[in-house]
């Protein structure tokens, strides 16, 4: 078991030195250099994060790494390659995508994302749940967040790799995605042991005021004391990698200085939505939506504070 994870681990690092090796070699390489470039990313960037490309075909990556039998095996396990269920042939996952690497807290790659250099669809694609790869478990970017800082100063969590690849490209590499899944608590807890602050900041739009929703849900029942936890909500249409390019990296800190809201303040805001609350039948509708929300928080200080704010409201 842990020989197959320690092989999983070494063909997933081969996979991506072969995306990397493509995006410096293959002939279709300029048009790859010129999407990143049209997404303002510099060479720099693109290294660190080890950006790579999976060139069109189905079996670039199965002719490179799968010597062996043993090699197929692992690498359908890892899931870089599909067996098609009836013909037993083999191909790639990944195809004509630029690869993004998700490395674990010690820097070994245990799975990819990628997307299309088009608008075609599904626009990501993530690998599958692995022995080595459990998504609820990862945020993209903590591996190269925890690199770049001594203390990191704190946490954005956003929808997605463009977003924290862009942030990083203008200087903020704090930003860290959840792998196409929502945040969940063990996202919370794993961020809280690297830093003591965390800013939800999804994309200005209906899913991702959604995904602030339940990541206030899921915090609540986790939350700490001496945890800080803000929420940063975008304007309409945007998402942290376009607000970034259209404003800069100290506008962009200004606003999670200053437009970031407390957990405290956004529950009561989540809940207080067409409520006048100068309205005692308001008034009443708000300590019943508050209150069991309140409840989830752990006993203690804290949540006494919660209930005051709610009674002086
Ligand atoms: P978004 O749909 O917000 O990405 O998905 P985007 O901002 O439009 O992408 P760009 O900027 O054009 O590149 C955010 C995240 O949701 C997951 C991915 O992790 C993505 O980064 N996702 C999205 C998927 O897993 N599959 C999809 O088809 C789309
Ligand atoms: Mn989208
Ligand atoms: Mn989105
Ligand atoms: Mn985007
Ligand atoms: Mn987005």
């Amino acid at each position: 078991k842990a020989e197959v994870r320690k092989s999983l681990y070494t063909l997933l690092e081969k996979s991506s030195e072969h995306f990397q090796t493509q995006l410096r070699e293959h002939k279709n390489r300029q048009q790859v250099v010129n999407y990143l470039k049209t997404r303002g990313l510099t060479g720099e960037v693109a290294k660190n994060f080890g950006i790579g490309f999976a060139p069109p075909g189905w079996d670039n990556l199965l002719k490179a790494l799968g010597e062996t039998e043993e090699d197929k095996k692992l690498l359908i396990e890892a899931g870089m390659l599909i067996a098609h269920e009836q013909e037993n042939k083999l191909y790639d996952r990944f195809r004509e995508r630029v690869m993004f690497p998700i490395r674990d807290l010690r820097g070994r790659v245990i799975g990819f994302g990628g997307r299309v250099l088009d608008n075609s669809k599904p626009k990501y694609l993530n690998s599958p749940e692995t022995p080595v790869f459990h998504k609820g478990k990862e945020l993209y970017g903590l591996y190269e967040a925890r690199q770049a800082y001594k203390e990191i100063p704190r946490l954005l969590v956003v929808e997605g790799y463009m977003d924290v690849v862009a942030l990083a490209q203008f200087g903020l590499r704090y930003g860290v995605a959840t792998l196409g899944t929502a945040s969940g608590e063990e996202h919370l807890r794993l961020a809280f042991k690297y830093t003591s602050e965390v800013v939800f900041c999804f994309d200005g739009d209906e899913a991702g005021r959604r995904a602030a929703r339940r990541a206030l849900e899921v915090s609540l029942p986790v939350m700490q004391d001496g945890w800080q936890v803000r929420f940063l909500f975008l304007p309409d249409g945007e998402d942290p990698d376009t607000l970034v390019r259209q404003i800069g990296p100290e506008k962009f800190e200004g606003l999670i200085r200053d437009r970031a809201i407390p957990l405290e303040d956004y529950l009561f805001d989540a809940v207080s939505d067409g409520l006048d609350l100068k309205r005692m039948e308001h008034r009443a509708r708000l300590s019943k939506l508050a209150a069991p929300l309140i409840y989830q928080l752990p006993k203690g200080v804290y949540r006494e504070l919660m209930f005051q704010q709610l009674a002086k409201r």
